[in-house]
């Protein structure tokens, strides 16, 4: 069975003095849902102060981007070496906001999330077809060329201890979540293309759906069989929202 996980990428939002408040609040409230793993994803800057403020709380630490270098004269990088020292367990890699205004490529991202593995950090690959592509009947041309590199790269066992999360592009802060079916759709597709070199690899892995998940509709979605749980914008800087979708993940049966 594959454990639900809800994760908060807060993007470049709050202060200091925000984030450690938020994170205390969610590390508060976490003891309540152990069946879910719960995680926050801060800014760079907030990492350090965030894993205090969790202390001993069932709560894991992500980083919304790194280097796929490992050290050395790279200005304004960070490394996996340095998240795993401030405490991160888990990275995004190739978040679409990073694929559209910093231009990552499919390769580059595949880079990252090798170099995550190496260092034994949990990489999420971040997948997603815009609003046109999908209109042109190309959503899983995207998809499939979004994970090829990491195949190429480190063959089905890339996945193992690694997510995958499905935010489609069109549904990332517009309000616009994608219906449990279509989410369920190209979940079960993405799955499929990793059990074709491993039904085992492809059966334990973590995909998560991201894109306007919000408490009200999150239970819908994770209701889906190969919608293992979330990855949240907007509604993860509100502790009460973020806890109710927490809330949502949590197996029923
Ligand atoms: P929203 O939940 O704000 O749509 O953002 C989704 C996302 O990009 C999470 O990484």
């Amino acid at each position: 069975m594959r454990k639900p996980i809800v994760a908060g990428n807060w993007k470049m939002h709050g202060t200091l003095e925000s984030a450690r408040a938020l994170a205390g609040e969610v590390a508060s409230a976490a003891a309540a849902h152990p069946a879910v793993g719960i995680v926050v994803i801060p800014p760079f800057v907030h990492l350090h102060a965030v894993r205090d403020a969790i202390g001993s709380a069932d709560v894991a630490l992500g980083a919304q981007d790194v280097s796929p270098r490992e050290e050395g004269a790279h200005t304004g990088e960070v490394s996996t070496r340095m998240l795993r020292d401030v405490g991160c367990r888990y990275v995004l890699c190739g978040h679409s906001e990073r694929r559209q205004y910093q231009a990552e490529s499919n390769e580059l991202v595949a880079q990252k999330f090798m170099a995550a593995r190496r260092a034994g950090l949990l990489p999420i690959l971040c997948i997603g077809e815009s609003y046109e592509e999908r209109e042109r009947g190309e959503t899983e041309q995207v998809l499939r060329a979004q994970v090829e590199p990491v195949l190429r790269l480190g063959g089905p066992a890339a996945f193992e201890s690694a997510l995958l999360a499905y935010e489609p592009r069109w549904a990332i802060g517009t309000g616009k979540t994608a219906n449990p079916e279509q989410a369920q759709t190209v979940h079960h597709f993405v799955r499929s293309e990793i059990a074709h070199y491993s039904a085992t690899i492809a059966d334990l892995l973590p995909i998560l759906y991201g894109g306007s998940v919000k408490a009200a509709n999150a239970a819908q979605l994770f209701a889906q069989p190969d919608v293992d749980g979330g990855l949240i914008g907007g509604a993860s800087l509100i502790a009460n929202e973020f806890m109710g979708i927490v809330s949502a993940a949590t197996p029923r049966n």
